[in-house]
């Protein structure tokens, strides 16, 4: 999907900016339709909830978040979305909950923090399936707001590449938001595999 291209979902801007475009993305460059784990990192309430839709009733969605507001309020959510598990942790500590989560196919991280690549590496490395796939949310302001969005991008990308990312497809998400682009693609893919066009 290009950049470009215009969404018209009937969803709020604030699910699209957030989570439609890169996990539409992810599934039209994958195929994603048999999702069964997904792990979220540093995402709120509405855009949980449409995880937990997508993988539906054979499905599971870990779902870290550090800020205990946001946190209890994914609780609250859980109780009634059985396949949510909250997780109410720092994702920079994954050996803290490395026991309630198991391997997943999927992870999408939009934590907003100077380490936002890291972050994902981390967590890839404990529960991402080999040829699993990422959807991961740069934020270039929070890195280095001196620098040109697109330098910070490509650095970004290319910590993503040293920790077995293999990235397959970028966008901006303006006009949504400002200087922050979405990264979609393969981890651990092995050499035979061609990367998605
Ligand atoms: C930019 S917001 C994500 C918003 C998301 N796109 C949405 O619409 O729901 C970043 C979120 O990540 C959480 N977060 C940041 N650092 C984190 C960390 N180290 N561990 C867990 N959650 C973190 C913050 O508390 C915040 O809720």
């Amino acid at each position: 999907m290009k950049m470009e291209q215009k969404l018209n979902t009937g969803f709020g801007t604030h699910f699209v900016q957030s989570l439609l475009l890169p996990f539409l993305v992810g599934l039209i460059t994958y195929g994603l339709n048999l999702v069964r784990g997904y792990f979220t990192l540093g995402l709120l309430l509405e855009p949980v909830s449409h995880v937990s839709d997508i993988v539906g009733p054979t499905g599971v969605v870990y779902a870290v978040e550090f800020s205990h507001r946001s946190g209890r309020d994914l609780v609250n959510m859980a109780k009634k979305r059985t396949n949510v598990i909250p997780i109410i942790e720092d994702a920079r500590h994954p050996s803290k909950y490395r026991m309630l989560v198991g391997m997943v196919d999927v992870i999408f991280s939009d934590v907003a923090q100077p380490d936002q690549a890291r972050i994902p590496a981390l967590n890839a490395s404990y529960f991402l399936k080999a040829e699993g796939h990422f959807v991961i949310s740069i934020k270039a302001n929070c890195i280095d707001s001196t620098q040109p969005a697109v330098a910070v991008f490509d650095s970004e990308v290319n910590k993503l590449k040293q920790d077995q990312f293999r990235p397959a497809e970028q966008v901006t998400l303006e006009p949504y938001e400002r200087d922050h682009a979405c990264v979609v693609g393969g981890y651990r893919v092995s050499k035979k595999s061609k990367p998605a066009s």
